[in-house]
């Protein structure tokens, strides 16, 4: 069995190759793509934790990792200067500004859901899923609602990859370049005239520099800041959303729950990135040789740790292949752990909850043309690219 991160075969369901590394091997090897892999809960999570050994610095998705260096990124850095950083950024994610957005980020829902009802079918992804993260977190940002729909295209082109090769192709070559273009020019403007958004703290922010003083953010760092936010805060949530969607059609029994009790709802979000989360793995480069399950991972080996196995791990999670949006879950890593977990876990968490409330509230019932299914083709982000919905056209009132 080879484990191949770019195979599309495996977009479709990676997780009985996954169970076959946990209990065949634990320490797995590819040599032709020249990496290596953890599948076991217990070891994802203790190399999450241990971010000395296992370095971020040199990338965390498979095609760059050993080439990058010196990213301006948070996720591509480790401490000390990462910690600087992120301390910087998540001022915007406090509780009480996440309770700011949250009749917001309800009202985008119900902006992208009522339309649909009278149709009797709509793509979900299309029409809903990808459109309210962008949304959100453009409207933290400061990104104006006419520019929201292009910057959300040149997210998704950025982790476009073909088949069998690891490289961007040329599409998501000139998606980042445009991207970082455009990001550069919502930066001097808001220099010029600062408003109230996060690219404006972000122009205004201090953080200690080496000297003991303070210093400004360069222009590298805001810009990649912002760039970091957009994409973090748009594939991720559009794909988790889907496969929730996707997942309780699946299971009728586990929908009608949520319906009767929406309370559940947050549980089942937790259940969801547990059971097929949209970030499959997070490499890391090691920094010094390490023993585990009597194999030795040299320096400078490529590891990916893998988020997606470590929710099936029946060494972890009674019977595992089961979703049941009533599961308690004391810890998955589905946000990542340790060091990096998910800046943006309470944002994600707020957006997922009260979409998923307002999508069951006006289609409690609903098939999915499952031949028209697409999937989106990335090393380590999984979910679909389209999913056709049909269900009653109706002019509904909701609760
Ligand atoms: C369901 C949605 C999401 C999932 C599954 C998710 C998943 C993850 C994971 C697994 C990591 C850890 C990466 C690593 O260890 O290398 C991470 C980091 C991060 N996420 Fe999320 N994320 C989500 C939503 C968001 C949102 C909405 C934002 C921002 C608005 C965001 C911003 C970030 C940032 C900035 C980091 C880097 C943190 C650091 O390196 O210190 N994420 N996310």
């Amino acid at each position: 069995v080879e484990f191949d991160p770019y195979s599309y075969e495996l977009d479709r369901d990676p997780y009985p190759v996954y169970r076959f590394l946990r209990d065949e091997q634990p320490v797995y090897r590819n040599e032709r793509l020249d990496f290596w892999a953890l599948s076991r809960f217990d070891d994802v999570l203790a190399a999450s934790l241990d971010w000395r050994s296992y370095s971020s610095a040199q990338g965390t998705v498979l095609e760059l990792m050993g080439r990058m260096q010196d990213s301006a990124m948070i996720i591509f850095m480790d401490p000390p200067r990462q910690t600087r950083l992120r301390n910087l950024v998540s001022k915007a994610f406090t509780p009480r500004r996440m309770a700011g957005l949250a009749k917001e980020i309800r009202e985008i829902a119900r902006g992208y859901l009522d339309p649909l009802l009278p149709l009797g079918g709509c793509n979900i992804v299309r029409d809903f899923t990808s459109r309210l993260p962008m949304d959100v977190i453009s409207a933290m940002l400061g990104i104006p609602s006419e520019d929201r729909e292009q910057v959300q295209r040149w997210s998704n082109e950025t982790l476009h990859r073909e088949p069998g090769n690891p490289d961007p192709p040329a599409v998501a070559l000139r998606a980042m370049a445009d991207m970082f273009e455009y990001m550069g020019r919502q930066i001097a403007e808001r220099r010029a005239r600062p408003r109230d958004d996060m690219i404006t703290l972000l122009t205004q922010a201090e953080l200690p520099g080496d000297d003991g003083g303070v210093r400004r953010l360069s222009e590298l760092e805001i810009h990649s800041f912002i760039t970091l936010l957009a994409a973090a805060g748009n594939e991720t949530v559009t794909k988790l959303l889907a496969t929730a969607i996707y997942w309780l059609w699946k299971h009728p029994e586990q929908r009608a729950r949520l319906l009767a009790q929406p309370q559940l709802i947050p549980n089942a979000v937790e259940e969801t990135l547990r059971f097929d989360p949209p970030s499959q793995y997070q490499g890391r480069v090691t920094t010094r040789e390490i023993e585990i399950h009597g194999r030795t991972l040299p320096v400078g080996a490529r590891v990916l740790l893998l988020t997606g196995s470590s929710g099936r791990d029946e060494r972890r999670f009674p019977d595992p292949d089961r979703y049941d949006v009533g599961r308690e879950i004391d810890l998955h890593l589905g946000f990542g752990y340790g060091q990096h977990i998910c800046l943006g876990a309470s944002l994600a968490r707020l957006e997922m909850a009260t979409a998923l409330d307002e999508f069951l509230q006006r289609f409690p019932d609903y098939e999915i043309d499952e031949d028209g299914i697409e999937r989106v083709h990335s090393s380590n982000v999984r979910g679909f690219a389209g999913v056709p919905l049909r269900y009653a056209a109706r002019q509904g009132e909701t609760r």
